[in-house]
């Protein structure tokens, strides 16, 4: 199966708070499509972002960005709703929290976003086999959602390689993302155990020169 275009997906956390919208410009401007939006309710993960105001506001300014939404809830199944009317094009939820995945996963699409399922890293990936045929994206995190900034776990790169087998062994189309910790240097590790979609927030934003930073990384064989 020829492999997805590679996506980078620049993490809004590692943004201007005080100035959204013109990091979202930013992203724009420099001929990235994707954008992804951490939302996190401080239980379960220890940390608060946004909610769907931040979406529908960045809408409101015009932009197109392709809003990848990462929800980092124990309940996202209750707020599905409100991403999808405030704007997301592609909405992730975790497979950790009890609730109905199949349900929720299944709602994202009739809403009409993208679905994607994440898995914290210590989350075997036979957690998520059950739903691979039924998602658009799976979401690997390389760190312990919740905050930018951390350290990439090299750990996780096995779990990589054995959702990219099952993809391949099925003639499956999800995309694969990575999600924590993501530089060039981990990009390219990552990109060889099979993954095509990075988010990058830190090594993003710092970088000095963006632009190579856009084209080593999408480049990437
Ligand atoms: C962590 C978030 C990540 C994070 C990535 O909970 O899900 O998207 O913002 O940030 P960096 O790239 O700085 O690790
Ligand atoms: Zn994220």
């Amino acid at each position: 199966m020829p492999s997805l275009p590679l996506i980078l997906a620049p993490s809004i956390l590692a943004g201007d708070h005080a100035n959204l919208a013109s990091t979202a410009q930013q992203v724009a401007e420099l001929g990235l499509t994707w954008i992804h939006l951490d939302i996190m309710d401080g239980h379960f993960v220890p940390n608060l972002s946004f909610g769907p105001a931040l979406l529908a506001a960045l809408r409101r300014t015009g932009s197109t960005l392709f809003f990848d939404t990462h929800l980092m809830l124990s309940e996202p199944h209750r707020y599905i709703e409100a991403f999808a009317k405030a704007g997301a094009n592609l909405i992730s939820i975790h497979i950790e929290p009890t609730y109905d995945h199949r349900a929720a996963l299944h709602k994202i699409r009739s809403l009409g976003c993208q679905n994607g399922l994440v898995l914290n890293p210590q989350t075997p990936a036979s957690a998520i086999a059950p739903f691979i045929a039924d998602v658009d994206l799976i979401l690997v995190m390389t760190v312990q959602p919740g905050f930018g900034g951390q350290q990439f776990r090299h750990d996780v790169i096995p779990k990589l390689q054995q959702i990219a087998a099952w993809r391949q062994q099925r003639g499956l189309t999800f995309r694969l993302e990575v999600d924590g910790g993501i530089d060039l240097e981990t990009a390219s590790a990552c990109r060889a155990a099979g993954a095509d979609t990075f988010v990058a927030g830190t090594a993003f934003f710092r970088a000095t020169d963006p632009r190579a930073f856009i084209k080593t990384l999408t480049k990437l064989p």
